[in-house]
């Protein structure tokens, strides 16, 4: 197949791979993808930076190829660098050595050789040389710098800093599951993508808050952050302005959050959607933004991504069976398995539920959300059709929540 390289500085290209038809990625919903791979020419070694997904490898051969053209040299990679093993970035890796040049230097974290081995079980007869934060490599006029970058998002994950150019390759972080026709952050809108970046962060990055602090920390005392002139991650837009991204990175690790609520619920006979949209309007009284969620429709990596920079929720859900409506379970086990509590940020809950008889929605629910992290600081449990009064209370529980977040 043809496939054109993107050239994205002098002798730095952008050789990635489209996936137009992929539809979920760790379990939320994308609207495609892109892996992005770089080739970087030295006037002594070309270095590829990162890989691609099999069964899309001949876009990345054909992007190789277009881009030495573009060049004018002939084919040959003297060095590999791989910033993470995940297979989305990997699969080809080693038939992509073996096409281009198996005696090439292959550079990635000691975690990074050893889990490309354990997925693969075919890397153990070559020279993989760990590198880690400190180590750098000459390509000619050209300086590769390394960084470590433990759980951001696997334990492998690395950073690749270009230092004549200012260009971060910083792998699976500041990405975006987007998939468009143009490489760049300045051909899309900012917000749009920001959103994304957002939605990015909160289903695969929150986890590593921690880490993230630490290391942004890092990159400043040592000077490094304000080198950097382009972040060039491994899923999709190319930051050329990396101010916004950098700074809601650090608001999103940092636990910032607006005065904003996010409300989820699903309901059976309509019961518990009336409190839901009650208590909305109660928030909405105040001044304070809602986030609505219907889980019948709904994904919960949408719900994920606002609960991110929102300081409350509201979470409701019909009694079955003694215990909350089944799909509000599936949204509880996203939340503990995001666990915004490394953001540092404290998040208010406020738990309601429409039940026939017994109940048990809301103890249950109180139980999943204080070991999710939030603090549960109020809840509604009715019998059956909220009335006015009923209704007026809910109103005023969404008032009050509201309240709560703007003292
Ligand atoms: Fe995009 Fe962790 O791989």
């Amino acid at each position: 197949m043809k496939a054109k390289a993107v050239k994205i500085a002098d002798g730095v290209y952008w050789v990635g791979v489209i996936h137009w038809n992929s539809r979920t990625f760790h379990g939320y919903g994308i609207p495609g993808t892109t892996y992005n791979a770089y080739l970087v020419f030295g006037e002594e070694k070309t270095v590829l930076i990162d890989n691609a997904y099999v069964g899309l490898q001949n876009q990345l051969d054909a992007r190789i190829e277009d881009a030495f053209a573009q060049e004018g040299k002939e084919i040959k990679i003297d060095v590999f660098v791989q910033n993470h093993s995940e297979m989305d970035h990997s699969t080809y890796l080693r038939d992509t050595i073996d096409k281009y040049n198996p005696d090439a230097e292959i550079y990635a974290s000691a975690n990074c050789i050893k889990f490309l081995e354990a997925q693969y079980h075919n890397f153990s007869d070559l020279e993989l040389t760990p590198v880690a934060t400190g180590d750098e490599i000459d390509i000619g006029g050209r300086t590769l710098k390394f960084v470590s970058a433990p759980m951001l998002h696997w334990p492998d994950s690395m950073f690749t800093f270009l230092a004549e150019e200012g260009i971060l390759f910083s792998n699976d972080a500041f990405g975006q599951h987007v998939c468009h026709s143009k490489r760049f952050d300045k051909d899309y809108s900012l917000d749009y993508l920001l959103r994304e970046a957002q939605k990015y962060y909160a289903n695969l990055v929150t986890l590593g808050s921690p880490m993230l602090r630490m290391k942004l920390q890092e990159l400043t005392d040592n000077g490094l952050l304000e080198q950097i002139k382009m972040i060039a991650p491994c899923h999709g837009q190319i930051w050329t302005n990396p101010g916004p991204i950098v700074e809601k990175y650090s608001e999103w690790a940092s636990g910032v959050c607006k005065d904003k609520i996010t409300v989820i619920y699903d309901t059976m006979h309509h019961s518990t959607e009336k409190l839901a949209f009650q208590i909305a309007e109660g928030i909405m009284s105040e001044g304070v933004e809602v986030a609505m969620y219907f889980m019948q429709e709904d994904g919960p990596d949408d719900v994920i991504t606002d609960i991110l920079d929102s300081k409350a929720i509201a979470l409701g859900a019909p009694t079955m069976m003694n215990k909350p409506f089944p799909r509000i379970g599936n949204m509880m086990y996203w939340l503990d398995c995001v666990n915004f509590k490394g953001t540092g940020s404290e998040k208010n809950a406020l738990i309601f539920s429409s039940k026939g008889w017994g109940g048990g929605a809301v103890a249950k629910l109180q139980r999943d959300l204080e070991e999710a992290g939030f603090t549960v600081t109020d809840t509604l449990d009715v019998l059956f059709v909220p009335d006015e009064d009923i209704l007026a209370e809910a109103f005023e529980k969404g008032a009050e929540l509201a309240r709560s977040i703007k003292e």
